[in-house]
């Protein structure tokens, strides 16, 4: 296969800790006037331009910065239907409850496979052209066996990272029987989509009639572990709740949105950073007028965080990780570097992904370009879109090989 050299790469942000000659400020492994070989999806050389091997082919980046391509560890992206009326309403002071999930899942109900893949494919096309290169995608909006097998099917079209969240809300159908559905959910639905997921998400949340509570998320997510599947939780995204207690009691890689947080648990997070990371989703609050949680104390606390970007119809329509960056340094207390590693080796973390996240040999050649001289300028630029990700161009390459109709896959 065809070798590229990348030049012309006025700053190079590898976030590799151990690159010789880099400037390792905030761990961001930054390198000025660089170049990067990639082989076969994959990096191959990273160094000084004036340093570079000899490769198939050349291609030139004009001076611009090239990152991480982002890692979206959390998105919902298997739905069909419009929810922007109850936006516009929360925007006149109605809270989020979760009970417009119910009108999502009337609509993906309704729609064809074919109608699902297209809208799917779509919005893993404008993640990539804003420079995501690994996501995460989550069922949820089927909440019946088939529904949710075929939801799942259709994310494994575009990602591996795919996560079962049959729990997400009780179905209108089960109203009153709540353990029923849970049954389903731990029994049939489970063993229909476990063979399409590696993920198992819950939404415990005390707060809301519609999710799932501490006990509940409990049976939940223990058939999941024992049907194989790693553990994932939205918690604390409503108020004060169970949800880090319980993801940091099982072990899971990952507890989302936590937005309300206790000094325990915040204890808790601390205690359990090499195994459990604190995803923090500020879209999430943008688009529901929340208070954002306080990442600068999390971090300083050693709490390991990630950000992404939560895009699903209800509590975030955004697909957009340069303006979750720019959240994250605006309204959470992050230096850009820190929003940056969050976005990016904080969340492969959250993923259990060693692979992604970090430019060094080895790694996917997931790279993603900036119209700019710096990173800086993703929360500078705030809006502006600068961010691309880097497709190697020319050759045979192993990505192009699962292009899709309406979009690119992404591991
Ligand atoms: O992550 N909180 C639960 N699930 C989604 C919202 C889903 C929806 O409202 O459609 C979230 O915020
Ligand atoms: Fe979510």
């Amino acid at each position: 296969m065809a070798s590229t050299l990348f030049t012309g790469i006025a700053e190079l942000v590898t976030n590799d800790d151990l690159l010789d000659g880099a400037d390792h400020a905030e761990h961001l492994g930054r390198l000025s006037d660089a170049a990067v070989v990639v082989q076969d999806g994959l990096i191959d050389w990273v160094g000084p331009a004036a340093k570079a091997p000899a490769a198939d082919q050349r291609r030139d980046v004009g001076g611009r910065a090239v990152v991480p391509g982002f890692v979206d560890s959390h998105s919902h992206l298997v739905f069909a239907g419009d929810r922007s009326a109850e936006f516009a309403a929360r925007m006149t002071g109605v809270p989020y409850d979760g009970g417009g999930i119910a009108g999502s899942v009337d609509a993906t109900r309704a729609a064809t496979d074919d109608e699902l893949r297209a809208l799917v494919g779509a919005r893993v096309a404008e993640m990539r052209a804003q420079g995501t290169t690994t996501v995460e995608i989550k069922s949820g909006y089927g909440l019946n066996v088939g529904d949710e097998a075929r939801s799942l099917c259709i994310a494994t079209e575009f990602t591996s990272e795919t996560t079962f969240l049959g729990a997400h809300v009780v179905p209108p159908e089960f109203a009153g029987r709540r353990a029923e559905y849970v049954e389903l959910v731990t029994g049939e639905m489970l063993a229909a989509c476990a063979p399409h997921a590696r993920w198992i998400d819950v939404f415990c949340e005390p707060h809301s009639a519609h999710a799932f509570t501490e006990d509940e998320a409990r049976v939940v997510l223990s058939a999941g572990r024992d049907a194989g599947l790693g553990l994932r939780v939205h918690g604390n995204q409503l108020g004060h709740g169970p949800g880090v207690r319980l993801a940091v009691e099982l072990g899971a890689a990952s507890v989302d949105h936590c937005t309300f947080l206790s000094e325990a648990d915040i204890e808790a997070l601390v205690a359990a950073s090499d195994t459990t990371v604190a995803t923090l989703l500020p879209g999430v609050e943008f688009s529901t007028r929340s208070p954002y949680p306080d990442a600068r104390r999390l971090l300083d606390a050693g709490v390991s965080i990630a950000l992404a970007s939560d895009c699903n119809p209800g509590t975030c329509y955004s697909s957009s990780m340069p303006f979750v960056i720019a959240l994250a340094v605006r309204e959470m207390g992050l230096t850009p570097a820190e929003a940056l590693l969050a976005a990016t080796v904080g969340s492969a973390r959250s993923l259990r992904r060693n692979d992604i996240g970090v430019i060094r040999p080895g790694n996917r050649a997931d790279l993603t370009v900036l119209d700019a001289p710096s990173y800086l300028h993703l929360s500078y630029r705030a809006g502006v879109p600068i961010a691309r990700t880097l497709e190697p161009g020319g050759g045979p390459q192993a990505r192009a090989s699962v292009r899709r109709r309406q979009g690119t896959r992404l591991p």
